[in-house]
This record gives C-alpha cells, structure tokens and sequence, in this order.
C-alpha cells in the first residue's frame, strides 16, 4: 500500500511464539511426576483445534455469502476454494490420529484418571463447525443432545446456544436453492417432463420383466416387479408434495421439497455452463460431511483400541457412542440420496431453446 512503512518484524513476535509455546502443562507433572506423553497428547489437541478455529474462519465467510438474497457466481467460486481448502484441512485432520496413536493404551493409562471429567464432549468449536453445518441440537440422538449441551461450561454454553440461534449453512443452502431458476419457463414444466421420463422408462423394465415370465421362477418375477413398485413410489415421493412434507416431518428430509427438485435440477444438468459451479459446491458439501464422518469413525476405532470397552473421561459409552453419533450426525444426506433420482444422460428431458440460453454463457452481438 502506497505511503506505508512497515516496522520490521521478528518472526517468534509476530506468531506470538513465546505464548504459544508455553500453553503446554501437563497435569502429570502437576501431580510430581510428568508423564512422557502427556505433552504429544495435549500437542496433538492442541493443533486440532487450531485446525477448527481456521475451519471456523473460512467456513464463517461461506455462510456470510450465502446469508443474502443474491449471490455473484464470482462470489461462489470464492466459496468454492474455500470449501476446497477446509476439505485438504481435514485429511490432515484424519492423518493426526496416525500421530495421536503411537501413544499406547498403556501410555495413557498414566494420565488419564487426571483428565477426568474433561473430553472431546467439551470441545467447544467441533460444536461450533456442526452447529454451523447444519447440525443443530433437535438433529441429535437423544443421549448427544444431553452431552451436548450438559458438559459444557456457561460461557461455552451460551456462546453455542447463540450460535444456534443463527442462519446454518444447511438452511442457507435451502435459500439458495430454492431460488434456482430455469424448471418453470412459460408453459414448460421440467418436472412434468421429468414424471414422464421416469415413467416410461420403469414402464419399459416392467415389459422386460413381464417379457421373461417364462424363464423366471414365479417368486422371482413378484420379487422383481415389487422391487419396481417401490422404485415407483421413491420417485413418487420425490415429486408429491405431501409426502415429501410427511418425510420432512419424520426427520428423513430436511431440505424442502423445492430446494431437493432444484438440486436434483443441478446434478442432471452439470454440464451446462451456468451449473458447474453450483454442481461443484454440492459435490464439495458432500466432501465435507463425509470428511467429518469418516473422521468420526476412525476416532471411535481410535477410542476403542484405547479404551477397550471402558466409558470415556465424559462419562459415554465410550467407543459405543460415538460410532452412533457418527451414524447420526450427518448434514447434507439430502444431497447424498438424489443419487437415488438420477436417470442416464440419454434419458433427460429435452430442454427448451429458451432454457437451454439461460442455463450457457450466451454471447450476443446486441450486447457490443
Ligand atoms: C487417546 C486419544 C483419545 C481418546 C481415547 C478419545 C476418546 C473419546 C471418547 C470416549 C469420547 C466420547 C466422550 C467421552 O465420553 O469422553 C470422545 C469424544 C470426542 N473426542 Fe476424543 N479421544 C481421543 C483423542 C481425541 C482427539 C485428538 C481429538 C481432537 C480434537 C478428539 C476429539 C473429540 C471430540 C470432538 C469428541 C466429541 C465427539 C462427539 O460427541 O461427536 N479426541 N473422545
């Protein structure tokens, strides 16, 4: 910048080095005798939560983004290399565990009573990125909705209560979708054309299945032709109103239905131009939910060569629990079920000459 001059910077002051380095105290150490390893445990801690707090920073920016009514497609690309780099963060994430385990079980059991009734449980900010993904405390299992809040200490508490309290990604992407444009122009109605595709195309494997009556044992064509049947009523509950409400009521959709069919909308259509990079955004939350739960699994397969079967520092099941929470604590599973819809290229719908303008970067003379 013009007419600035920078005062020279010493690195250890400008990374505040001498703090830093000097947040390690091990708490065998406070009891007489420090334990060798307690220093790679609180290390390794200690760097994944500094992993979260940029996780937090960029993922803050993505939901300032999308916290609008219009959204640039300059500004999705910047969501996108965000969204790319929280992805690269995580496989560190996942490679630490490698680290954290050249701790034995017996290794830790030197320090571990004096932990207690510390854990992960209270790990503020791995609250704050599920929060803020989308996965709010109703989303929960609930034995998680009572650790979750429970071991938390005021002012974490309040601090995540706030938060929750504001817009998550999740119901920012529902936003965003349902405002995509291009399934309803004038007369045509995509999703009509769509109910038809999709019907003739079951019709078809109905004939063939019929077709082979002779070759196939009787239980086997039924078993067939049910198998179709409840194919039907997926795509059926795709695009009835009503029960897509009733699914949204059980808890087994959380986006609403217009927000799914424009989704679904973007998968077919990703090769058009104007849909790369919404198609790409959905690809990357994808990324990260499995990012997370894969990480989940593979702490709760760490807990469990650590723990055996004992309960953890927080007092769950230990092991137990968190393979269900990571079952359950999933966000963007909507987007992973569209695979569910997706009919071959060959099938899909003609679009109109109109749409398919809007959905490329149409050039024109006129604009010059
Ligand atoms: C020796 C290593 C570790 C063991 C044995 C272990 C064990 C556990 C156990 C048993 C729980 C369930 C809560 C409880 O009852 O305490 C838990 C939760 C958790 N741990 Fe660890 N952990 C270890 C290392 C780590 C590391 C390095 C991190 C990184 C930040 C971490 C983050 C978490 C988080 C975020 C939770 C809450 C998970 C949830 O509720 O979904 N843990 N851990």
């Amino acid at each position: 910048m013009k007419g600035r001059i920078p005062e020279p910077v010493y690195y250890g002051d400008y990374l505040k080095l001498n703090e830093l380095l000097a947040t390690q105290s091990p708490k065998s150490a406070e009891y007489g005798k420090e334990e060798h390893e307690e220093t790679l445990f609180i290390i390794v801690h200690q760097v994944y939560e500094l992993w979260f707090k940029q996780i937090i920073h960029d993922f803050g920016s993505i939901v300032n983004v999308f916290n609008k009514n219009a959204i640039e497609e300059s500004e999705l690309g910047t969501v996108v290399s965000r969204l790319e780099r929280i992805i690269k963060i995580q496989g560190l994430l996942l490679e630490q565990l490698d680290v954290m385990e050249t701790m034995t079980p017996m290794d830790f059991l030197e320090f571990r009573d004096l932990l207690v009734p510390a854990s992960g449980f209270q790990s503020a900010q791995f609250r704050e990125i599920e929060i803020r993904m989308g996965l709010g405390t109703g989303n929960r299992i609930a034995v998680d909705r009572e650790y979750f809040l429970g071991r938390l200490n005021d002012q974490d508490r309040e601090r995540l209560t706030k938060i929750e309290k504001e817009p998550s990604l999740l119901e920012l992407l529902e936003k965003w979708l349902e405002r995509v444009p291009f399934t309803q122009e004038g007369n045509f109605d995509f999703w009509k054309e769509f109910e038809s595709v999709v019907s003739e195309m079951l019709d078809q494997e109905q004939s063939i299945i019929e077709r082979n009556k002779a070759t196939l044992a009787p239980e086997m064509m039924n078993a067939q032709l049910a198998n179709l049947e409840s194919t039907r009523e997926t795509f059926q509950s795709l695009l009835s109103s009503d029960t897509h409400e009733k699914l949204m009521k059980e808890g087994q959709r959380k986006l609403s239905q217009k927000a799914t069919l424009n989704a679904l909308f973007i998968l077919l259509y990703r090769d058009e131009p104007i849909l790369t990079q919404p198609y790409k955004f959905l690809q990357l939350l994808m990324d990260i939910d499995q990012g997370f739960t894969t990480w989940r699994y593979r702490h709760a397969l760490m807990a469990h060569r650590m723990l055996g079967t004992k309960i953890g520092t927080g007092g769950s099941s230990g092991h137990l629990y968190l393979k269900r929470a990571a079952d359950n604590n999933r966000v963007y599973t909507d987007i992973f079920n569209l695979s569910t819809f997706l009919i071959p290229r060959s099938k899909l719908p003609t679009l109109p000459v109109d749409v398919k303008k809007k959905l490329n970067f149409y050039f024109s003379e006129d604009l010059n």
